[in-house]
């Protein structure tokens, strides 16, 4: 499977088909778009989706790790230069934003992006227009902005690490992509079509896991997401090829968290679930010192799904 080929979308779950159903929608128009999720949730193969629905699919979809990018080479990377506008500017650049003309431009990890440059591109967003380094000409490009963050912005804003007025300018149409293990019933079917591409390409007999190991897997944290559960599948191809895999026969991490898992016993007088889910996420919110995205982590729980939660019992974080 190769992200920037027409790699399959794989997912079935309520969970990821709403936001599917979503994404069309708002590909479908020429809005900017920030795509909030956990490392390895799909947000860049999610974003080539979105431009191929969109009507710059002809266009180039141009995209650039905000987090990758050297220091000090990041204007001229996202503006351009001009031929000898600092040492080893031996030719004309033009720039990504310009190779991005018509189309779309993503922006990854763009919690990442030095204040400097979120001042120039705030100025592209709002105007148009940009200047390569070097260069006293104005340049006008066209693109679409599709911007992806696993960070918190809200909190890197707080911070004063992220710039409000670009936060405001990117976040008019944010979707949440849910980690896997919120995607009720994903990780099975995952794992059939994975494990069943991958054997094809490297031509061995896909391995059979038992009930148990399914019901490991199931319930596993997955914390690298889709990435951790493709590479698991691969590793796991390789090793038993044609063969069962027993829970034993699992990564340990991911057997022990089955085993250390918490369990709940519900007692026969019964309990009243809103009143132990309030309780939960005050503790929470107590254990943390009323940090929002810690609380909600450790609840396995988004922060806007935590948030979310806080207002419905009137909770003050
Ligand atoms: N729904 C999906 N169906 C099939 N493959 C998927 C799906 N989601 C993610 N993948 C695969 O998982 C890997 C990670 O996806 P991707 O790079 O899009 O995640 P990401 O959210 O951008 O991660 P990061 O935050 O680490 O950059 C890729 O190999 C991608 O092809
Ligand atoms: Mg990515």
């Amino acid at each position: 499977m190769n992200i920037s080929g027409n790699c399959k979308m794989l997912g079935n779950s309520p969970e990821f088909t709403a936001l599917l159903r979503s994404l069309d929608v708002a590909a479908a128009t020429d809005v900017a778009v920030i795509l909030l999720g956990e490392s390895g949730t799909g947000k860049e193969l999610l974003a080539r989706q979105i431009h191929r629905n969109s009507t710059r699919a002809d266009a180039p979809f141009v995209a650039i790790n905000c987090a990758a990018l050297p220091e000090g080479l990041a204007e001229s990377e996202f503006f351009g230069h001009v031929k000898g506008a600092f040492t080893g500017a031996i030719s004309d650049n033009p720039g990504r934003i310009s190779q991005a003309e018509g189309g779309t431009l993503f922006l990854d990890e763009v919690g990442e992006m030095s204040l400097d440059i979120q001042a120039k591109l705030l100025r592209f967003l709002e105007s148009g227009e940009f200047q390569p380094v070097g260069s006293l000409k104005q340049r006008h490009a066209d693109v679409r902005l599709i911007a992806a963050t696993n960070a918190d912005l809200r909190e890197k804003v707080e911070q004063g690490s992220f710039r409000e007025d670009l936060y405001y300018r990117l976040n008019i149409v944010p979707f949440h992509v849910p980690p896997l293990r919120e995607r009720s019933g994903d990780v099975a079917l995952l794992m059939k079509d994975i494990t069943r591409d991958l054997a094809a390409r490297h031509q061995l007999a896909p391995p059979v896991y038992t009930k148990a190991a399914m019901k490991c897997l199931e319930s596993y944290a997955w914390p690298g997401n889709v990435r951790e559960l493709r590479n698991l599948c691969e590793r796991m191809l390789i090793l038993f090829s044609g063969r069962e895999i027993d829970e034993g026969n699992l990564p340990r991490e991911i057997r022990h968290q089955h085993q250390s898992r918490w369990t709940f016993s519900l007692p026969d007088t019964g309990i009243k679930l809103e009143e132990v889910e309030k309780e939960l996420l005050q503790q929470a919110l107590e254990k943390t010192g009323g940090n929002q995205s810690k609380a909600a982590r450790i609840l396995g729980l988004t922060r806007y799904a935590f948030i979310y939660r806080l207002k419905k019992y009137q909770l003050q974080p």
